[in-house]
């Protein structure tokens, strides 16, 4: 028999009103949690006008992402993004997604990857030749300063130092504003400019002229430099057209965004892990002394640091960056024995099922082995989920993992950094897996 809707709470507000009457903000961290060790992996819950239903069910994540992909489209992310990101790859959908995405593909291979390697370490060198030996320093914003500066190199080698950290700024009011709408009960029509729209607008316009000024060298150089902005800007359709001004745009912006904030994120975590964790960072440092002594890591030496994998993997299970993937039903269906109606607002929670005793031992723990070959065969398929799945799976997941792997190698070769046990880092879901506040870090050369 099909039942009508999974279960969960439907007394209407569940963790939002303890929030509320807490005084304590909502925490959709520990919602997602309140939900599967509540009610189970596969829930619906309904506050106010909202209806929301939670996968965090491997073999239900499996058949969104992969079995049934025709039946679901991006659905909420896509609705709140898309003002500020247009139509890039994260947004779009159909045959235009797939064009883009075989465009964008190359980029990404393997051995193009490969190529990035000495960016990746050179700037990470960089940012570690500006500390200072006991100096505190906000990990956040440095972590963020990289990434970008990598991403923006790689992938358009443009040099953005100079406006990194207004950049930084600018994309961390987006962010904002793209979680409250993520979060608001009542969204009010697209039409009415609220001043945060206004805002939206305004910050948009300015990241658009960086972009366009990247761009516009470009074409002036006129150079086929074989990177993911020649490759965009050569591409032609079927009937021999380039790529607009405006595709174009919403490709950069999005690959700027996505390109950088969730690796920012893991690797501020894997600091903040390590520096608690201080058997795990021994284990790092001896594996890096006996392969690489003092020397820069270089993409070759990967295969021969395997724990700094492990860390980097366990890190993106306690703090997956991008904490759940949004889809919605392109119509009514019947997913789990249950009946989920068309455009209804689903995700599937990945923080969810990283923190579920349903699939891991003691989940809490930060046991960088789980990830050592052997015991990573014993992961269930699919419960592990930090990039996503399917055709839809995050294109820049090797090139996360080899920057992140990269940068924390080369930042605990040359700096020690502690935290202030009194302040510990808390996770707040703001649209991506970020510590509230920021983090501060004690800063010792090595
Ligand atoms: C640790 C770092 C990262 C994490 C955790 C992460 C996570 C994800 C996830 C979960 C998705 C799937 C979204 C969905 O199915 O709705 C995704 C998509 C995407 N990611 Fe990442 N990502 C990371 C780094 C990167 C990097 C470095 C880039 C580019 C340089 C990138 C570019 C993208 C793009 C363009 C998409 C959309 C792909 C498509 O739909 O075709 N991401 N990412």
């Amino acid at each position: 028999m099909t039942l009508a809707t999974p279960p969960g709470d439907r007394s209407g507000y569940g963790l939002v009103i303890k929030n509320i009457l807490t005084g304590q903000r909502f925490d959709g961290l520990a919602f997602a949690r309140y939900n599967s060790d509540t009610y189970g992996a596969f829930t619906f819950t309904k506050f106010g006008p909202v209806r929301f239903y939670q996968v965090a069910d491997p073999d239900l994540a499996h058949e969104i992402l992969v079995k049934r992909t025709d039946e679901f489209h991006k659905g909420i992310i896509k609705e709140v993004l898309q003002p500020f990101l247009g139509d890039g790859l994260l947004t779009s959908e159909g045959d235009f997604w797939k064009r883009q995405r075989k465009l964008a593909q190359p980029a990404f291979h393997a051995r193009r990857i490969a190529s990035y390697a000495g960016v990746m370490v050179e700037y990470t060198r960089r940012l570690l030749n500006g500390w200072r030996d006991g100096e505190t320093r906000w990990i956040d914003r440095e972590m963020m300063k990289l990434t970008l500066g990598i991403v923006s190199k790689t992938l358009f080698d443009a040099d953005v130092s100079a406006e990194a950290d207004r950049v930084g700024e600018l994309m961390n009011s987006i962010l904002d504003a793209t979680n409250e709408r993520l979060t608001a009960v009542i969204r009010l029509p697209e039409y009415i400019p609220t001043p945060r729209r206004m805002q939206v607008k305004r910050i948009t316009a300015e990241l658009d002229a960086i972009i366009q000024r990247i761009v516009d060298e470009r074409r002036r150089a006129g150079e086929d430099k074989g990177d993911l902005l020649s490759m965009l800007l050569t591409a032609l359709d079927d009937d021999g057209s380039g790529m607009s001004d405006k595709q174009l745009r919403d490709e950069l912006m999005t690959l700027f965004l996505a390109g950088h904030e969730t690796t920012a994120n893991t690797l501020i975590w894997a600091l903040v892990l390590l520096a608690q964790h201080p058997a795990a960072l021994t284990a790092l440092h001896a594996e890096i002394e006996s392969v690489l002594g003092s020397r820069d890591a270089t993409f070759e030496d990967l295969p021969n640091l395997p724990y700094s994998e492990q860390v980097i993997k366990e890190t993106l299970r306690l703090f997956p960056t991008a904490p759940g993937v949004s889809r919605s039903p392109t119509h009514d269906l019947e997913l789990g024995g249950y009946t989920v109606p068309k455009d209804a607002f689903m995700q599937i929670s990945i923080y969810a099922m990283h923190h579920s005793s349903r699939y891991w031992q003691e989940p809490e723990a930060f046991r960088p082995e789980r990830f050592a070959p052997e015991a990573e065969k014993l992961i269930p398929h699919y419960a592990y989920l930090p990039f996503g799945g399917g055709p839809r799976i995050c294109i820049g997941n090797q090139f996360a993992m080899m920057e992140a792997r990269l940068a924390l190698i080369t930042l605990v070769q040359h700096a020690d950094l502690s935290l202030d046990p009194a302040h510990p880092p808390v996770a707040e879901q703001m649209f991506t897996l970020r510590p509230r506040g920021g983090v501060k870090m004690v800063v010792r050369k090595r």
